[in-house]
């Protein structure tokens, strides 16, 4: 089967009452972790590539890669998205690339930083939805700012300080036409989210809630999911890392966020620490050891590990042949004919 959108993975999720993981990649490992555990555990999957993902692997490679994993698993339903698009032009060349869906992140300036005011993120929003959709492709938007500099995405600072506004949220919503909603709810991206298990003055779940009645019909997105085990970070440390105590956002919180409207969960950094955590367990063990694949075998298998467990515990687990794909020229009629119109205004129409 053909990449499918994310539209149609989402629309499935809601009709089914579970969350999609959104899982990023940089290099095969990742890819065949993703889809290994897609396989074993019977899920349709979201592959994210960030601009650093992309500039990392070259956009060729990483496509293909993608692809090539299509083609050895045709029964696995996989997006391919781009993650945190910072301009019209990245979400343009990812959709030249084939990849079948989009992130405009507008609440920044193109420099990922800097906060935009509300009508720049609306309009450049508003003219990738244009494009995508004329091409069947789904598009994600984001407003309020997500915390953190650890990784060059976040205005930083705690994540309190640009908290999604639920009248915003509907405003958004209505202008743009987004299929997604990425909102901010004080998760920041990284290792480094809480420094104690968050409670709801720093994680803001009845911000989420709120939004959800609100705009019953739009798929939540929530960024900076990772959950920071404590197990994953004791490895690290264990053979050498040096992570501060840290907490991230605790599995049964993304729970509740799916229980209300949240059907995309992006999960990046937890890969990166079973990684990280079995590579150094293989050095310090084996220090004998130089052949690339002693670490890279491991490495992939405790990702593919952690992204089973996470896509049980979102629910997609079970899901992946539920439905048959629909193709992006179908989609592109959908968006056309006013039947994938997802404006607060038009939810009535549907
Ligand atoms: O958006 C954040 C993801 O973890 C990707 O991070 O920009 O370092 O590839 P990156
Ligand atoms: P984490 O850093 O929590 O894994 O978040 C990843 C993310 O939001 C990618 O867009
Ligand atoms: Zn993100």
């Amino acid at each position: 089967m053909p990449l499918v959108t994310m539209r149609q993975l989402l629309d499935e999720a809601a009709k089914g009452g579970y969350g999609v993981g959104a899982f990023n990649v940089n290099d095969m490992e990742q890819i065949q972790a993703i889809v290994g555990a897609a396989k074993e555990t019977n899920s349709p999957v979201i592959i994210q590539a960030s601009r650093g993902a992309r500039k990392f692997a070259e956009d060729k490679y990483l496509f293909h890669l993608i692809l090539a994993a299509n083609e050895l698993h045709p029964d696995v339903m996989i997006a391919m998205h781009q993650d945190h698009g910072n301009s019209f032009e990245t979400c343009k060349s990812a959709i030249e690339l084939g990849f079948t869906s989009v992130m405009m992140d507008g609440s920044l300036k193109e420099d990922g930083k800097t906060p935009t005011t509300f009508e720049e993120n609306v309009e450049v929003t508003r003219k990738v939805v244009e494009y995508a959709h004329e091409r069947g492709v789904t598009v994600e938007g984001e407003i309020g700012v997500l915390g953190g500099v650890e990784d060059g995405h976040g205005a930083g600072g705690t994540g309190l300080e640009h908290i999604t506004d639920p009248d915003q949220a509907v405003e958004f919503a209505e202008r743009t036409g987004v299929d997604a909603l990425a909102i901010a709810i004080g998760t920041s991206h990284g290792a480094y989210k809480f420094n104690k298990k968050p409670d709801g003055s720093v994680l803001k779940m009845d911000v989420l809630i709120e939004i959800h009645k609100r705009l019953p019909h739009t798929h939540l997105v929530m960024h900076g999911s990772s959950s920071v085990p404590k197990e994953l970070q004791d490895i690290v440390n264990q053979y050498g890392g040096h992570l501060k105590p840290t907490w991230g956002v605790p599995v049964e919180e993304i729970q509740l966020g799916i229980r209300n409207g949240v059907r995309k969960i992006n999960v990046d950094t937890d890969n990166r620490l079973a990684m990280t955590g079995a590579i150094r367990k293989v050095f310090a063990e084996t220090p004998e050891k130089f052949d690339p694949r002693d670490y890279l075998a491991p490495a992939r298998e405790a990702m593919k590990k952690l992204v089973a467990q996470r896509m049980t515990q979102f629910g997609q687990a079970g899901h992946g042949k539920d439905y048959t794909p629909i193709s992006i020229a179908e989609m592109a009629k959908g968006y056309a004919s006013g039947k994938l119109d997802t404006r607060p205004s038009m939810a009535g129409a549907r």
